[in-house]
């Protein structure tokens, strides 16, 4: 169920919030990105500087602290394991050398290396259990972390303004929260994990490499200078590819999810092949990006691995001299040799693993990016600041709008409102606003729930500037039907109950029935429990429209906006809706925006919008008489079609 969902997920985020190791994090992101002007642009040039390698990796660490105690225990484990791998070598070396000896000068042989074996395969049973305790701990602590950065991430992303939605594409957003959200619980995790056991075992190996013979250890670790030169600056490459790969592939994603959202059109107009092509386009740009990040990675691979494998043989042809000399034993060299390859391994793994670790860094980067986002209205999801609550108990609200400017953030050259837009709605008055397409009528319902801020000027509710009330507060007070309503996957009684989520049975039942909705969901076998679809696409428009009008009703705001409320109802549904919306809103201020004029007859007052002005203001009997006024003149273009 919607509501019982949406609780859970409140009680999730608030006992994170509480979680003081994230308020540190949230502290040190403030400071960060307060000028954020831009929204995110993940193809920035900048972007791969924006967040450098140790904030990221300070940041995971945050994130992962809850699961330190796992994460510890599982990194534990690789004491028993590589210890045990690393007593190998050593033990066939000893093994080697005690046989030459018995066969070359006892006859009465009493070594028995069948037993050692015996014995070591008891211990590497030991290490078997060591690494299925670490393989499964990780996973549970990879999962943790991956959902609890999913939780941060959508949380931040919900609470951004409408202009950040305006400007970012869906798709990119759900990439960041699927694909490079999971990208980190890697780098967190299994590579982690096996980045340290790489570092155990190559520390390890080194040490013993020295105990064997210091003159030999010398001469195999020549490769590591120049490997390590390369990592650095093949990691910095990579991460800045990486990053380019992942905001492909969220092109890609944000692709497939307006073709999907819009696959009616899509049909109707034939252009399934268009909508393929755009998708293959962007598909196929990831998919080079990819290789040329593959190409980077083989090629740093294939050269660790030369060098790693060329130690061994310099140390194989180096100690075989040193055997040859008397220098060393055949045991030695072998222990040695095996140590060489334990070593080679572990560079090669551990390049892989700082491979991995770089491109993690570029995702993390892109969810970092709209973590750290502050929103440029902000409206936490748990701390509303109900300390200034002017509207407690009121039944309606006055509204001025004081010489008010508007552009929308994406236009910002195009003015919408005003400039110096001036309007006052007494408390309890019905007020209409009517004016041509794009006038800038459902602008202003936008403005007074502060969806946008201002330009210029003020709106104040019953006195109050909105821009200093917490927007939660001011969204309480409105109710709106908007032109196009949208629902919610779910059934009818989920989506009306979005309007008051605590709201009982009995008033979601009476919302619907005085919406008209019983009207339609009695003659459907689940009634109101019929699930509406994908956005509620399984409804009709006037139904989607009468479901978001009960939805009102159930919140029962002293403001309400019915922006085209009924403009996909027939003429007899519209009548008997309007009169129970008259009974819903009786001494509540109402702004209704209608194209339809006959509807606005009855409202206190008309006022006409043009290119965001207001041109004429009174009641229908003022404004019909106005000669070569604009209100009349919209009338008689109605009634003449
Ligand atoms: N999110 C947005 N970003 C940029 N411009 C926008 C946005 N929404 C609306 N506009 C522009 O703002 C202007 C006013 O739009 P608005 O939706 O307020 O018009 P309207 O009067 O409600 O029109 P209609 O009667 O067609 O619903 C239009 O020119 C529109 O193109
Ligand atoms: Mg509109």
């Amino acid at each position: 169920m919607l509501p019982t969902s949406l609780l859970q997920y409140n009680i999730n985020v608030s006992s994170q919030r509480q979680n003081s190791n994230i308020s540190v994090v949230k502290e040190n992101i403030s400071s960060e990105s307060s000028d954020d002007k831009s929204i995110i642009n993940s193809n920035s040039p900048h972007d791969d500087t924006s967040t450098s390698n140790s904030e990221i990796l300070n940041r995971l660490y945050e994130l992962s602290q809850p699961e330190r105690k796992l994460i510890l225990a599982s990194a534990s484990t690789l004491a028993v394991t590589s210890s045990i791998t690393l007593i190998l070598p050593w033990t066939c070396g000893y093994v080697l050398d005690t046989a030459i000896l018995e066969a070359t000068t006892t006859s009465d042989q009493q070594f028995s290396p069948f037993t050692i074996a015996l014995g070591l395969f008891g211990l590497t049973g030991t290490a078997g259990l060591g690494v299925y305790a670490r393989s499964l701990m990780l996973n549970i602590a990879g999962n943790r972390i991956v959902s609890r950065i999913r939780r941060r991430l959508f949380s931040s992303i919900l609470t951004q303004e409408s202009a950040f939605f305006d400007q970012t594409k869906t798709g990119d957003l759900i990439s960041r929260l699927a694909n490079d959200s999971y990208f980190i619980k890697s780098a967190m995790t299994t590579e982690a994990v096996g980045g340290l056991r790489g570092i155990v075992m190559s520390i390890g190996s080194t040490s013993l490499l020295f105990y064997t013979s210091p003159k030999l250890a010398m001469v195999s670790l020549l490769s590591i200078p120049p490997v390590f030169l390369m990592a650095r600056v093949v990691g910095r490459k990579l991460k800045k590819k990486q990053k380019n790969v992942q905001s492909s592939h969220a092109e890609a994603t944000d692709a497939a999810e307006e073709t999907f959202g819009g696959i009616k059109t899509v049909q109707l107009f034939n252009n399934q092949e268009l909508e393929y092509n755009k998708y293959a386009n962007t598909v196929i740009k990831a998919h080079d990006k990819e290789i040329d990040v593959g190409r980077l990675k083989a090629a740093f691979d294939g050269v660790v691995h030369v060098a790693a494998n060329g130690s061994v043989l310099l140390v194989m042809g180096f100690g075989g001299t040193l055997v040859l000399g008397g220098e060393l034993s055949a045991g030695d060299l072998s222990s040695f040799l095996m140590y060489s390859l334990l070593m080679a391994g572990n560079i090669s793994s551990l390049s892989g693993t700082y491979t991995e670790i770089q491109k993690s860094m570029a995702a993390a980067g892109r969810v970092f990016d709209i973590i750290d986002r502050i929103p440029k209205i902000s409206s936490p999801l748990n701390e509303k600041d109900t300390t200034n609550n002017p509207f407690e108990h009121v039944e309606s609200i006055s509204i001025k709008f004081d010489n008010v400017g508007f552009s929308y953030p994406t236009r910002a050259n195009v003015p919408v409102i005003g400039p110096n837009f001036s309007l006052d709605i007494k408390a309890g008055e019905n007020i209409a606003l009517v004016g041509g397409s794009g006038s800038g009528k459902s602008t202003i319902g936008l403005l007074l729930s502060r969806l946008y801020n201002l330009d210029e000027g003020q709106i104040l509710l019953n006195g109050q500037d909105i821009s200093e009330l917490d927007p939660s507060i001011v969204r309480e007070q409105i109710g709106v039907v908007s032109q196009e309503p949208l629902l919610f996957y779910g059934s009818i009684t989920d989506n009306i109950r979005y309007g008051r989520p605590n709201a009982t049975d009995e008033e979601v039942e009476e919302a619907a029935r005085k919406a008209h909705v019983t009207n339609f969901s009695d003659t459907l076998p689940e009634g109101l429990e019929t699930q509406v679809g994908s956005r509620g696409t399984q409804l009709s428009g006037g139904q989607k429209q009468r479901v978001a009008i009960a939805r009102v009703m159930l919140k029962d705001p002293p403001l309400v906006i019915l922006d085209e409320a009924t403009s996909a109802l027939d003429a007899r549904s519209e009548y008997h809706i309007n009169q129970a919306l008259k009974t819903m809103t009786a001494g509540r201020t109402v702004i209704s925006i209608a194209h339809r004029l006959s509807t606005v007859k009855e409202a206190d007052k008309i006022a006409v919008l043009k290119s965001g002005k207001i041109v004429e203001q009174g009641n229908f009997d003022e404004l019909i008489e106005k000669k070569d006024g604009s209100f009349r003149r919209l009338v008689e273009q109605q009634l003449t079609g």
